[in-house]
């Protein structure tokens, strides 16, 4: 069978990730899935910028944008991130031009998901964002396969890795937040304007396309009641442990008859609750299903490794031809369910 040629924009944490997993696994890959995946061309800012990943036998485009169009490219990779400008004008260009479209960028999708999904449907292209939520854990997969027959009444989790490990890392060592923001920037786990992990808004994000995936509803990230982790103190953190709790920062998600309920913010969790124990950069997503009950996934929410191995897996979907709605049902389908909680608080 033919190779899948792919076309990479962005070369940063994850980008690079995915050539180095790309290269590492090469064979087991085709194996898998049923064809070799073959990276023919890869796009950044600056082609000078020293990196540690091998693209010396691959096509550089200095635009972006070429790889949308380019006639050897079956899917696009966008990893540059942003809900607008480049990357949004690649994913749509690269969905109108028949290609598949892969990507990690949930601040897209929160603004422009459904309008993306019902382009990739029209088109007869797959878009796919396992990346996109909670890192590694390959909860959209979950959603749209193993819980499928479910309806999902309530869904909640550790959404943002960032956030997860300030918590984690202040309860432990007493240090506030600047200080330890800054390890996590070391590290990738973060945005590219920490601000969107800090004060919750990459979380909503997040759960604004969980939502979608598992209520069969419209990307409604506005409807997101959002409050970030700024105002937590190290003081607060052992406060809350004396009376048997500890702060994580939850994206919850339900059902009610007004429509759906999301709302990210720090909550007191008890320790009796597992998802209290989630520590680090990792995340959690609890679901809850009519018929198979409470499920929880967790995994590392970030970083270079765990966020290459989701865009790898969507990729070996496409090699396969796995042609599914990106969000549980088709796009067209997509039911228009909104509630402002705060009104109702
Ligand atoms: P980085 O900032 O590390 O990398 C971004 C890449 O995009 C860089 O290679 C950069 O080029 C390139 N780029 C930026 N602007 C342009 C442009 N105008 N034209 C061409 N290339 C451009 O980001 P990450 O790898 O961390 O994140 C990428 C995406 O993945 C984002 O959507 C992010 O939200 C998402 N994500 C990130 C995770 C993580 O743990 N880091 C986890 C899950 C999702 P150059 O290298 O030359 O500067
Ligand atoms: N900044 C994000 C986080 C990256 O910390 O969770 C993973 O989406």
């Amino acid at each position: 069978k033919a190779p899948l040629r792919i076309g990479i924009a962005g070369l940063g944490t994850v980008g690079a990730g995915v050539v180095k997993l790309l290269a590492e696994h090469g064979r087991l890959l085709s194996l898998r899935g049923g064809r070799s995946l073959k990276v023919v061309a890869v796009s950044a800012r600056s082609k000078a910028k020293k990196r540690d990943i091998d693209v010396s036998g691959v096509r550089w485009e200095r635009d972006p944008l070429a790889l949308a169009t380019a006639p050897d490219i079956d899917v696009v990779v966008e990893l540059i991130g942003g809900s607008s400008g480049v990357a949004r004008r690649l994913v749509q260009t690269a969905l109108r031009s028949g290609k598949h479209v892969v990507t990690a960028n949930k601040a897209l999708l929160a603004m422009h998901g459904t309008e993306l999904a019902t382009l990739a449907e029209k088109r007869g292209s797959i878009l796919a964002f396992e990346a996109a939520v909670a890192g590694g854990i390959p909860i959209i997969k979950a959603l749209r396969e193993g819980l499928v027959g479910n309806r999902v009444r309530r869904l909640y989790g550790i959404l943002n890795g960032t956030c997860n490990y300030i918590l984690t890392t202040m309860r432990e060592t007493g240090r506030d937040f600047g200080a330890v923001l800054a390890e996590a920037q070391a590290a990738g786990y973060a945005e590219a304007d920490p601000s969107f992990d800090v004060d919750g808004i990459d979380a909503a994000h997040k759960l604004a396309v969980l939502t979608g995936a598992a209520f069969g509803a419209k990307v409604n990230f506005a409807g997101v009641h959002v409050e970030g982790i700024r105002r937590v103190s190290a003081m607060d953190i052992q406060f809350a442990e004396e009376l048997g709790f500890r702060i994580k920062l939850l994206g919850l998600a339900r059902e009610t008859r007004y429509g759906i309920e999301q709302r990210v913010h720090p909550c007191m969790v008890p320790l009796s609750a597992p998802i209290a124990h989630i520590e680090g950069v990792f995340n959690a997503v609890v679901v809850e299903g009519d018929f198979v009950g409470t499920t929880m996934f967790q995994g590392r929410g970030a970083g270079q490794g765990p966020t290459a191995s989701a865009v790898v897996a969507d990729l070996v979907d496409v090699a396969r031809g796995r042609q599914m709605p990106a969000f549980v049902v088709p796009a067209e389908r997509l039911a228009d369910k909104k509630v402002s909680p705060m009104d109702r608080h």
